[in-house]
């Protein structure tokens, strides 16, 4: 039986894949380590979380709300899976959704100060079942950040589901509702996560090379 916020944990002596038993596009192929988890299982549990989502939020109108730009994949199949569900049971519920970007407000990303950026007027969440769909929670200070936030357009209840979560000696010990995987302190791409914007047209989640991370460096 799965228990909220329980996930696939990857451990610190986690591999991955070499690059050469999947197909990855040419040009970033000196760029990255390894396949760190591949597309399908991506997939696979995200198809998972689509169940765990409705089963404890099915019941009442979801306003799914995704954080661009890299929680753009995930919500996109989360989403297609919800809906899956909603056409082939006897329940079904009508879901909305809304896409926002976060702005930290100083360079200092450690403050946790954000700006919301594009997304109807926040107002639209009051009363609703808000689903925050992320690509990963780091520090988790910007999503206690954004939680605070939301929380004075009295929402009838707000989860979180991301896709990843690292462990890192940084978190402030934020943990969401619904999470993909637990991954180690390494830095990902791919699967709409980006370095500098680049790595997010990748379809499998990969670790950068020191290469990579030199070529695209901002
Ligand atoms: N990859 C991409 N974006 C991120 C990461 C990461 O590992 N951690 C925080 N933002
Ligand atoms: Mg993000």
């Amino acid at each position: 039986m799965a228990t909220p916020g329980s996930a696939v944990v990857l451990s610190d002596e986690e591999k991955g894949y070499d690059l050469d038993l999947f197909c990855i596009p040419k040009h970033y192929a000196a760029d990255l380590e390894r396949v760190y988890i591949p597309h399908g299982l991506i997939l696979d549990r995200t198809e998972r979380l689509a169940r765990e989502i409705m089963k404890d939020m099915g019941g009442h109108h979801i306003v799914a709300l995704c954080v661009l730009k890299g929680g753009y994949k995930f919500f996109a199949d989360l989403l297609d899976y919800i809906k899956a569900l909603n056409r082939n049971s006897d329940q079904s519920i009508p879901m909305t959704v809304d896409f926002i970007r976060l702005k930290s407000y100083s360079n200092d990303q450690s403050t946790g100060d954000i700006k919301v950026i594009g997304g109807d007027d926040l107002s639209t969440l009051t009363g609703k079942n808000v689903l925050i769909v992320e690509d990963i929670i780091d520090t988790g200070k910007t999503m206690m950040t954004l939680l605070q936030l939301l929380k004075q357009y009295k929402p009838k209840m707000v989860k979180v589901a991301s896709l990843l979560v690292k462990r890192t000696p940084r978190s402030v010990g934020y943990r969401p509702d619904f999470i993909g995987f637990e991954i180690p302190d390494k830095f990902v791409v791919g699967y709409a996560l980006d370095y500098n914007e680049y790595f997010r047209d990748l379809n499998h989640i990969c670790v950068i090379s020191e290469s990579g991370k030199e070529k695209y460096k901002a």
